[in-house]
């Protein structure tokens, strides 16, 4: 795909559903009683995988014309034993949160996924699960799919998250709905907190008090009706482009600013960007509002420690936005970029050198000197969706066009972003 610069974006955008929302909804609306109704579902490919699970554990699951999506739960203890593997494509929320239900599940399943699935580390999340009595098979002691996952009479643990991980915390808590005694989860950096919060939606009985999760088992989970915010995590494309290009303004209506995913618009404000967040309110626990973003001169800035995990997925838009901020951008405690999609730190720094930034690789992160009129060039997107997004916007700034191989793997996440992104671009 051949992206153009172009002079500013200009306009008002509803954007899809949030990926960790929607992919909570359909588990949570499967192992409840009662019917679910699920508006602004992103449908995207991550998202169908967990659908595509779900139906394969006997869950009647309907997608509607307006894309919104009706689940009739079957229950905590109703799924099936799927006929078949449960193939979770390249989806790392998909196959780490229906660990911790499998867990819990009297029968055996057989996950795999894509190329990319396998070379994600798993025993982050398979260690617990078989302290809390999973029997867990795997290659590499299961660290790696295919996995072989028998679940049954479950215990609470004590657990100390060893990283800062959404997905590893929220497949404990998941299994914990069917384990015998409490679960105690403390966690040394906060990750984003949506499980605990639709949970609670559900009737679950979980207790958050500072960094500790209390979860203890219930009957039942309720269906409910979930409204899901526009994803902040697309949102930064269209955020940085506004804050990059001279005479910009975009409207973005009702994101998802739940403050463990807000990190991008606190970095944003510390490098002295221009925007405004309006009508905010609460909807199904978590806080949504409009934002208003328009174009500033921009500063560096040091990004690490806590902040990192509120912005782990931003990272690749953060990197090409610091090629245009004035001074030395440090991005470090980010080595969990690693094991994203891609090698997330190893994709940007090649792509962004190779756009001709100045840009030093770390261990755990990396240093750009800024600002620098990137070069338009080829660009490989690493089949990663967030790295072919990222280096779309960096196009937009280019001396001349960008050509970004397998562009298409942005169906994972986003698949309206080149149509939304035209419609504004002038
Ligand atoms: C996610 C958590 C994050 C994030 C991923 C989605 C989730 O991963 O990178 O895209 O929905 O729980 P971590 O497990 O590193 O927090």
């Amino acid at each position: 795909m051949i992206f153009n610069p172009i002079s500013h974006i200009k306009g008002e955008i509803n954007l899809v559903g949030d990926k960790s929302i929607s992919h909570r909804a359909i588990m949570l609306s499967s192992i409840s009683n009662g019917n679910s109704y699920i508006e602004n579902f992103l449908m995207a490919k991550d998202c169908l995988s967990t659908i595509d699970c779900f139906r394969k554990m006997g869950v009647d699951i309907n997608i509607n014309k307006d894309k919104s999506v009706s689940v009739k739960g079957v229950g905590l203890r109703g799924l099936k034993r799927p006929h078949g593997q449960l193939d979770v494509g390249n989806s790392g929320t998909t196959i780490r949160l229906l660990m911790g239900i499998l867990a819990g599940q009297n029968f055996e399943a057989n996950l795999i996924g894509d190329s990319s699935i396998a070379q994600r580390p798993m025993k982050r999340v398979t260690d617990p699960l078989r302290k809390m009595g999973a029997k867990i098979i795997g290659k590499d002691d299961a660290n790696f799919v295919p996995i072989t996952i028998h679940g049954g009479q479950l215990k609470g643990i004590d657990y100390i998250m060893p990283i800062a991980s959404a997905q590893v915390k929220s497949s404990i808590i998941l299994a914990s709905l069917y384990a015998s005694s409490q679960t105690r989860i403390v966690e040394k950096v906060k990750s984003r907190n949506h499980t605990e919060i639709m949970l609670k939606e559900f009737g679950a009985n979980i207790n958050v008090i500072d960094n500790e999760i209390y979860i203890n088992q219930v009957e039942k989970l309720y269906g409910q009706n979930i409204y899901v915010p526009a994803d902040i995590s697309s949102a930064s494309f269209f955020i940085c482009a506004a804050s990059m290009l001279k005479g910009s303004e975009i409207l973005i209506k009702n994101v998802g600013l739940n403050p463990t995913r807000t990190g991008i618009l606190e970095v944003l404000s510390q490098m002295g960007g221009n925007f405004e967040v309006l009508n905010k309110k609460v909807v199904c626990g978590e806080i949504i509002g409009d934002l208003l973003v328009r174009y500033s001169k921009l500063k560096a800035i040091q990004i690490g420690k806590e902040l990192i995990p509120k912005l782990i997925d931003e990272i690749p838009i953060i990197a090409v936005l610091a090629t245009q901020c004035e001074g030395t951008t440090v991005i470090k405690d980010a080595s969990e970029l690693k094991v994203k999609e891609s090698n997330r730190i190893k994709s940007v720094v090649l792509n962004l050198k190779a756009m001709g930034a100045d840009i030093e690789e770390l261990e755990d992160g990396m240093i750009i000197n800024g600002p620098c009129k990137l070069k338009g060039t080829k660009i490989d997107s690493f089949n990663d969706h967030r790295i072919a997004m990222a280096f779309s916007i960096a196009a937009l700034v280019a001396d001349k066009d960008t050509c970004i191989d397998n562009f298409d793997c942005i169906d994972i996440s986003f698949p309206e972003f080149t149509d939304i992104l035209r419609k504004v671009s002038y």
